[in-house]
């Protein structure tokens, strides 16, 4: 059986050097020339790209215990240890199976009057005619959330410094790193100490968080709280280190992925005001000039077509990549062991055979028929599989709550000038932050 087609005959740093300064050309590049199976070589490494829902299913779903995470997490695991996103086997078995009743449905809706009330005072902040970085603004608002309803822990009054660390320290990761990038990062380099920095500082705000949850000693019904008595009730068999490993991947992966949708929605909806008239006749129409709370997410289903339309267009998980324990086949084509299998919800998401006009703005994508028409792996921004994302209800639930109560007092809208460019990261984001100005409605 062949390996899959790609540019093979061109060096391979080459390949490193497109996928490393221009992922989000380079990519849908390849899918378009080669097909849904294409492979180029990063040194002695295949990589292989998989373009086809049916295939996404076969690597997340259907054989997803013949693929790892593999090394490719070394560098996030310098930040996030052995957390639920990096741990893999029987570890990850066990803590998802601790963590996961604290994200269950029921559960997350208990957090939708903490997602309204943070909501509020971000935009009871705002000046008509001001102009916020909105990013910054969205990063402070779900870190705020993340704090209070995972740990029980005011944090929004950190959220300045937390947030320059953490932009600190994700703008030191690079998403494929090459062996020598791997050994430079453990020479003292300025940047592998600027990084030291930023894990120090985000860890200060952990052990905090961690200490006081200890000396309240009553249990309360936090997430936080849940992973302490686990550690009690297994005799020491979680470590301190390990419950700092998740704490510190809740943390982050519980805001920044969803700041930055929100963020991208901000600016896809100030280019299309027809979609954002209508998103405001919903508000006007369901809440009544109320303050929208959980009994009311069912009704603002346009609210959520335009969130999910967002994350088709800019999701915040770019880009996925398992690497292949045995020789798999694929679409008539062989992975080898090792090689790296690769899904990106931004080739995907972007294919017009599942979305006609890819570039276009368009919510109404997003009726149930339409979505019904369309294969399931042709939309993966959480994922799939076991490793399906943890936070997935808690971020559909905060983002039509935090979309809904600050689009009802409040238009964004672009500066003229700005360039926005988004940057594929960890996670995509807009180069640089998104400045915006304020117009009150
Ligand atoms: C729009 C918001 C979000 C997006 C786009 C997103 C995306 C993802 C994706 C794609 C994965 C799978 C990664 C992989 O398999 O390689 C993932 C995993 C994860 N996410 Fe999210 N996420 C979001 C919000 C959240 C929230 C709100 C939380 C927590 C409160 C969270 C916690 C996690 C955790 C712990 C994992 C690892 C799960 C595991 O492997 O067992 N995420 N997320």
């Amino acid at each position: 059986m062949p390996l899959p087609p790609g540019p093979v005959t061109r060096p391979s740093w080459r390949n490193l050097l497109r996928l490393r300064r221009e992922p989000l050309a380079f990519l849908p590049a390849l899918a378009h020339q080669y097909g849904d199976v294409s492979a180029f070589m990063v040194g002695p490494v295949p990589i292989v790209l998989l373009n086809h829902p049916d295939y996404v299913r076969d690597l997340l779903v259907t054989h997803e215990w013949n693929f790892v995470k593999g090394p490719g997490l070394e560098r996030t695991k310098r930040l996030l240890g052995e957390g639920l996103l990096t741990s893999e086997g029987e570890l990850h078995r066990r803590q998802r199976r601790l963590a996961q009743p604290a994200f269950h449905r029921q559960q997350v809706e208990t957090f939708a009057s903490t997602m309204v009330d943070y909501a509020v005072r971000t935009r009871e902040r705002w000046a008509d005619g001001q102009t916020v970085d909105v990013l910054h603004e969205m990063m402070r608002l779900t870190l705020a959330i993340v704090g209070k309803t995972l740990f029980d822990a005011e944090v929004e009054a950190e959220a300045g410094e937390i947030g320059a660390a953490l932009t600190e320290a994700v703008e030191s990761f690079v998403t494929f790193a090459s062996p020598i990038t791997l050994v430079l990062d453990r020479l003292p380099t300025p940047r592998s100490r600027r990084f030291a920095r930023a894990r120090a500082r985000l860890d200060d705000t952990i052990f905090r968080m961690i200490d006081r949850r200890r000396a309240l000693g009553s249990a309360r019904d936090d997430l936080l709280s849940r992973l302490l008595q686990a550690q009690d009730a297994d005799g020491g068999g979680m470590s301190d280190e390990l419950l700092r490993d998740e704490a510190m991947t809740l943390f982050i992966a519980g805001h920044e992925t969803t700041a930055n949708a929100l963020t991208w929605t901000w600016h896809l909806l100030s280019q299309a005001p027809a979609e954002e008239a209508r998103l405001h006749e919903e508000l006007d129409r369901v809440l009544g000039g109320r303050l929208p709370a959980l009994a009311d997410v069912a009704a603002l289903s346009y609210t959520e077509m335009i969130f999910t339309e967002a994350m088709r267009l800019y999701p915040p998980a770019w880009i996925m990549g398992r690497r292949v324990v045995t020789e798999h086949h694929v679409g008539g084509f062989r992975l080898p062991r090792n090689a790296v299998a690769v899904a990106s919800q931004w080739v995907m998401h972007r294919d017009p055979r599942f979305y006609p006009d890819p570039e276009v703005f368009r919510p109404e994508r997003w009726t149930p028929e339409a979505r019904a028409a369309r294969p399931r792996f042709a939309y993966f921004p959480f994922g799939g599989g076991s490793r399906l994302c943890i936070g997935e209800p808690f971020a559909w639930l905060e983002g039509v709550l935090v979309l809904a109560t600050i689009a009802q007092q409040w238009r964004l809208r672009g500066v003229p000038g700005h360039r926005v460019v988004p940057q594929p990261k960890i996670t995509l984001r807009p180069k640089g932050g998104l400045p915006m100005t304020l117009a009150r409605r």
